[in-house]
């Protein structure tokens, strides 16, 4: 028989109230722990995290990193009450982080050696095994599997920039490898059994205080300071000025080998990372695009067809891209000996494509190499020398063959049953000009859009599944008809289960929104909402109450990351920058008033009372 096109699970819950306390809020029958939270140690190396800041660079090096963001779940032999979870930690509470916050001189330059390797050490990815201990999960400290990958971590590059001058530098001189991982916000995973951490906003990490490259202009690094300024802590021995000095890429020496100028030509990229084999480094795929990644996920698996990943560039104006493999799929390669060999078939070889969205509903995927057409009517190839030099500055490409400007692309999800892809685009408020795709001007609220593909890899369609939007938004606002239990703003992360439910988390809700909430996690079915000929629908006043508000977030956090084990009676999702919690184990405890706790931003554990499926 055919596979089925629709999801047969129903939400089993009511929409939940809005919520403004220091706790996260479930529904009825629901509990929520609060697990592996900011500085909690991986191993003996890391003392115990300490209420008042005074934890050392080495402490942050084995132990949780900061500001946790995308995960996954990865079972340990297909058990759903013992794994490896995985998570990033995107940027620094520099107040949280530090006893006094950073030690900054007279000049605004950095001083203390350890505060700046710690602030390197709390950025990048954990690895951590988990374990469910009665009703309450674990750490498993000391797991071989367990390790950190930093703002330092040595890491390979493999496709179209591996080896090439663009990497060269004096840390490695032939452009095989780079240091560390930053900023990594949306994530992704594999059909293979692998990480994919997504690093967004790098370039602020950088400073070139002379003349910028075309890439580095297009890109927006800075000219004048970097996002904490680690270039700025000036050297007391090589190994120290080459620890900080490189986030300074302005050229200063003869050669790439004697400066840093190509340091930051390592960032940018999606990055996979085998959990399961503690012996492997992560790697660098650049074949799928340099740009601030987001999410990476991807399209619906086919037997002996190619293997599509789908990431958006987070910033006002930019674009959608898919990357597709020149190898095609084969599902022996689903428990694969060496996922990193795996890996490097389906992902260093392929077609990376940028999109755009038509008025009359049709989309092209316009592919980026040297041979594609521009909006002038030459080719990619007159404007740059390689496909490397296009990687490098994949959105002047994109510029060049006349994308579609969108409302900063966050995360992707695709629904298993229907194969149909979902973007968030989270707001643009410096919209002036609409398009078919991105149809409010000033979009404080966001939407969700949606796609399927053509039957060519460079054909699709799409239509806008929901807009964000207050309950008592004008009919131009609310044109999904939002009511009370759905009302959300500026839609982050994105996920679909294995049953069909997506689930839709909200970052920085725009005022209208966070008067009544604070950040959520939403739920809906999509391939239930359908018609009578069996086509999909978009959220409506009709069938809005099928959009169902499952978790609000504590004060000042977004809400962000989604996991859930094999047999979905486990959900994993993680709270960024609270203002005043975590109190307790307990993550719907509230923080009483008149105290105040050093925030942690930390995973939350859902599960049922009853032992049942989440959700449903
Ligand atoms: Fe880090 Fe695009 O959110
Ligand atoms: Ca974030
Ligand atoms: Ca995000
Ligand atoms: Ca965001």
């Amino acid at each position: 028989p055919a596979p089925p096109t629709q999801a047969s699970v129903k939400l089993g819950f009511d929409s939940i109230a809005g919520s403004m306390t220091d706790a996260v809020a479930v529904p009825q029958g629901y509990s929520a722990q609060v697990l592996a939270p900011w500085g909690t140690p991986l191993n003996d190396k890391a003392r115990e995290w300490k209420s008042d800041g005074t934890n050392t660079a080495e402490d942050q090096a084995n132990a949780m990193g900061m500001h946790h963001d995308g995960m996954h779940f990865f079972p340990l032999n297909d058990s759903s009450e013992d794994g490896l979870l995985v998570v990033n930690h995107e940027y620094l509470d520099l107040d949280a982080l530090h006893a006094n916050g950073p030690t900054l001189d007279a000049d605004g330059k950095r001083t203390v050696v350890d505060e700046v390797r710690k602030e390197i050490n709390g950025h990048g990815v954990s690895v951590v095994r988990i374990r469910k201990n009665g009703s309450q999960w674990e750490v498993v400290k000391n797991d071989r599997h367990n390790r950190r990958f930093t703002g330092a971590t040595i890491m390979d590059i493999a496709g179209p920039l591996a080896y090439t001058s663009y990497l060269e530098t004096r840390f490695s001189p032939d452009g095989s490898q780079a240091r560390g991982t930053l900023n990594n916000c949306g994530n992704g995973y594999t059909p293979w059994g692998t990480y994919l951490t997504c690093e967004e906003n790098w370039p602020g990490y950088f400073v070139n205080r002379g003349d910028h490259t075309e890439d580095q202009d297009r890109l927006g690094l800075s000219h004048s300071n970097s996002r904490y300024r680690w270039d700025t802590l000036e050297g007391h021995t090589e190994e120290l000025v080459d620890e900080f000095t490189r986030f300074n890429v302005t050229p200063s020496g003869n050669s790439a080998q004697q400066d840093y100028r190509n340091e930051a030509n390592g960032h940018g990229y999606i990055v996979e990372i085998d959990p399961y084999n503690p012996a492997t480094r992560a790697v660098k795929r650049t074949a799928l695009g340099r740009f601030r990644h987001e999410g990476c996920t991807f399209g619906k698996l086919e037997a002996g067809k190619p293997v599509t990943f789908y990431s958006g560039h987070d910033s006002r104006f930019e674009y959608m891209y898919k990357f597709v493999s020149d190898a095609n799929w084969d599902p022996a390669d689903a428990n694969p000996a060496n996922r990193i060999a795996t890996g490097d078939k389906y992902m260093n070889e392929g077609t990376l494509y940028v999109a755009k969205f038509n008025a009359d509903g049709t989309g092209n995927w316009i592919p980026l190499t040297l041979d594609s057409v521009t909006t002038d009517g030459r080719r990619l190839g007159e404007k740059f020398v390689s496909q490397a030099a296009i990687i490098l500055n994949t959105p002047g490409a994109a510029d060049a063959v006349g994308a579609t400007e969108m409302d900063r692309p966050e995360w992707c999800a695709v629904d298993p049953f229907t194969g149909s892809a979902y973007l968030t685009l989270t707001n643009n408020t410096r919209r002036d000009e609409a398009n078919a795709a991105n149809p409010r001007i000033d979009n404080s609220f966001g939407h969700i859009i949606r796609w399927d593909e053509g039957e060519d890899a460079t054909d699709f369609s799409w239509d806008i599944f929901v807009f964000g939007s207050p309950e008592d938004g004008d009919a131009d606002t609310n044109r999904s008809g939002l009511a009370e239990l759905n009302q959300f703003a500026s839609p982050d992360g994105l996920a679909f289960d294995k049953r069909g439910i997506m689930w839709v988390q909200t970052d920085n809700g725009a005022d209208e929104v966070e008067e009544y909430t604070n950040d959520q996690m939403l739920a809906v079915v999509p391939s239930t909402l359908v018609d009578g000929d069996g086509n999909q629908q978009v959220i409506s006043a009709d069938n809005q109450t099928q959009l169902r508000r499952f978790f609000v977030g504590p004060n000042g956090c977004e809400v962000t990351g989604f996991a859930i084990t094999p047999d979905y009676k486990n959900m994993f999702a993680n709270i960024q920058h609270p203002g005043n919690w975590p109190y307790s184990a307990n993550a719907a405890e509230v923080t009483p008033a008149g105290t105040s706790v050093r925030p942690r931003a930390a995973t939350v554990v859902i599960t049922k009372n009853d032992g049942g499926e989440i959700g449903v």
